[in-house]
């Protein structure tokens, strides 16, 4: 079966169509720049133009780099802040009817990379750490999704963690791989110290280059580096627009309905 998959960064927006029983793209994907500025409306143009250009018309998972609740962008650390409670899937739903559904990027990432890469069987606490313009976190139990963990943005040392060891911080500071690398060890060990992971999967623009740096790391857990690299995000958002939200609470969790007390008077009858 094929979902379509788009991908929403802050430089470029990517999309194909993906066969989610393979986890494989259906076809290379097809990406345009991000618009400056990124807001709603220039933003969903792009994505339409994306699912346009492959001439589909059944339903899309997006990514998108924020906070997602039921559909709407809660934060705006690296997109324009006039996405914050904008309802983007209802915003790209308007230019793509064949249904739209939105999950955080890293997120995104996650799914694919627990259902089809790194984490695949991988039981127990997992944490994939996407490492690009900012850190993305995607935290599963027993391959069961937390949504919206925001651990890029731990305080470390007085600083958001992001701002000290992403990739575009390693860019602007010049870092070599190892220096970098002292910077994302510390952040990893912070999120260990938190979280006790069983396995951090390592993900985003950098792990493409992962035999740079992989050895430099210095953390007590297994580090993988991710297997679907760049095409995580566009296969974890159709695999999620496929098996919908899986996180929701189900029937059986939700509190039990309190019942209005009984008012039987005793030995009497109801009134
Ligand atoms: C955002 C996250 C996002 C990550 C990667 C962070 O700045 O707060 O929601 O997943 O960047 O794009």
């Amino acid at each position: 079966m094929q979902v379509f998959g788009v991908d929403i960064g802050g430089t470029g927006i990517k999309g194909a169509p993906v066969d989610i029983d393979e986890g494989k793209l259906a076809a290379p994907r097809f990406r345009l720049p991000t618009p400056q500025p990124a807001e709603p409306a220039a933003v969903s143009k792009t994505v339409a133009d994306v699912v346009a250009h492959f001439g589909w018309t059944g339903a899309v998972g997006a990514t998108f780099p924020a906070v997602i609740k039921g559909g709407v962008a809660r934060t705006a650390a690296n997109v324009d802040p006039g996405w914050v409670n904008t309802d983007v899937a209802g915003v790209l739903g308007s230019v793509l009817p064949g249904g739209v559904a939105v999950l955080n990027d890293a997120d995104a990432a996650g799914v694919a990379e627990m259902t089809f890469g790194a984490g695949r069987d991988v039981g127990g606490v997992v944490i994939m750490t996407t490492f690009g313009t900012g850190i993305g976190t995607a935290l599963f139990l027993h391959g069961q999704l937390v949504p919206n963990t925001e651990l890029g943005h731990l305080e470390i040392g007085g600083h958001d963690a992001e701002m000290k060891a992403s990739d575009a911080a390693r860019e602007r500071d010049d870092l070599s791989w190892e220096k970098w690398a002292k910077r994302v060890t510390r952040y990893l060990s912070a999120l260990e110290a938190l979280l006790w992971p069983d396995l951090i999967i390592i993900g985003g623009g950098a792990s493409r280059k992962a035999d740079r740096f992989l050895d430099h790391l210095d953390v007590r857990t297994k580090i993988v580096p991710a297997q679907l690299q760049n095409e995580a995000g566009i296969v974890g958002a159709a695999l999620f627009a496929a098996v919908g939200d899986q996180t929701r609470p189900k029937a059986a969790v939700r509190p039990p309905r309190r019942r209005p007390p009984a008012t039987r008077p005793p030995g009497g009858r109801r009134p």
